[in-house]
């Protein structure tokens, strides 16, 4: 069922090209390490990048080691499906792609490239969308079939790598979807900041608030979700405010340093809306067993950022398609060795705590 996987000649750099071309990528932690050979550092040490000291950075990935599975056996997994609905949608698979920005820096078809491969594997992409209403029009006039509204954002979070690099996007790069976009490249980084950084804090709306939410609701009939809540309160709120889904998100802790990691906030959330709107997860998942175990703490999909960009730097739209070919191909025999032939099957008592972490 599992597949290895053989690394094409990279977009960067000819140097890598003999030293790495016949390299057997077997994993997503591959894909990464393939991606620092090849990008320029200033770009990967953006995309890897947490906030701060980086604890939660590294809490998204321990999460997942505090539970273990318990497998169930016998009972004939000859024929498993990985297939879930996402908002009304038929899935290949539970895992799509998060919104991270400015796929360019990976590969010269970014987003394209990826979109490409979410629709050939089956799954979806998701966009980062200003809540206006231009953007909500123009979304609905593209036939988006939902909106998602990042929460977590009202500063953008100190990433120290991008601080010491003086990181500043490509100067061909452009934010499409913003009329300020030259001013991009207009500011300069200082002491404590990275331009990048400075620019972002031009851009957000740190007044945002759930007034908002409800803005939103009144203009567009299309779903609605929240990215970025960790709390049952907010979740609760979240449900009052009419919206129709949650992804339990700490932006891949590149904001709040020190948060909880996803998959721990998971389960208060899932309680608190008890299955009015739809929740989902993203942050760290790395094997098919992560997204088995998010699966099983009650969350409907789940998302993954920065795997999707180092699988665009190693391959474009082929290296994307791999990493979640890989993931999909993991979690499958993930649930035929746990005994689960349907992710309906994937229940919470398929998991336990471990006690010796
Ligand atoms: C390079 C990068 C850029 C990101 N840009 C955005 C963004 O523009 N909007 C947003 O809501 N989240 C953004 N995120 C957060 C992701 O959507 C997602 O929450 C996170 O990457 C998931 O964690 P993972 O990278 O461990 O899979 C970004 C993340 C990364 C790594």
């Amino acid at each position: 069922m599992s597949r290895c996987i053989k690394a094409l000649p990279p977009f960067y750099g000819p140097c890598h090209e003999l030293t790495m071309a016949s390299q057997v990528l077997t994993c997503l932690e591959d894909f990464e390490k393939r991606a620092k050979e090849i990008l320029p550092k200033t770009v990967f040490d953006y995309y890897r990048s947490g906030a701060d000291g980086e604890q939660t950075l590294r809490d998204n990935l321990a999460a997942y080691s505090r539970w273990r599975l318990r497998p169930r056996v016998l009972r004939d997994v000859s024929k498993v499906s990985t297939s879930v609905q996402v908002l009304g949608a038929q899935l290949v698979s539970p895992v799509a792609v998060g919104a991270t920005g400015f796929h360019c820096m990976a590969h010269p078809e970014g987003e394209l490239a990826s979109a490409r491969a979410c629709a050939a594997s089956g799954t979806l992409m998701m966009q980062d969308q200003d809540a206006t209403e231009q953007l909500v029009r123009r979304a609905e006039r593209a036939g988006y079939t939902a909106l998602v509204l990042t929460v977590d954002t009202p500063y953008v979070g100190r990433r120290l790598d991008d601080v010491r690099n003086r990181f500043v996007l490509p100067s061909h790069l452009r934010l499409c979807n913003f009329k300020e976009d030259d001013t991009i490249h207009g500011v300069g980084p200082t002491q404590n900041d990275s331009a990048f950084a400075l620019f972002v804090k031009q851009s957000l709306n740190p007044s945002l608030a759930w007034e908002h939410v409800h803005w939103l609701r009144s203009i567009t009939s299309l779903p609605i979700i929240l990215k970025g809540i960790l709390t049952a309160e907010d979740a609760r709120e979240a449900v009052n405010y009419g919206v129709d889904g949650i992804l339990v998100s700490n932006h891949g802790a590149r904001q709040l340093d020190g948060v909880l990691s996803t998959l721990d906030a998971l389960p208060e959330v899932v309680a608190a809306v008890s299955g009015r709107i739809e929740v989902y997860i993203d942050g760290g998942v790395q094997r098919g067993t992560d997204v088995l175990k998010a699966l099983a703490l009650g969350a409907q999909a789940v998302f993954i950022g920065r795997p999707v960009l180092w699988g665009l730097a190693v391959n474009g739209e082929n290296g994307v398609r791999q990493v979640l070919e890989l993931l999909q191909d993991e979690l499958s025999l993930a649930m035929a060795f746990s005994g689960c032939r349907t992710v309906k099957e994937i229940t919470p008592d398929l998991l336990t705590r471990t006690s010796y972490l």
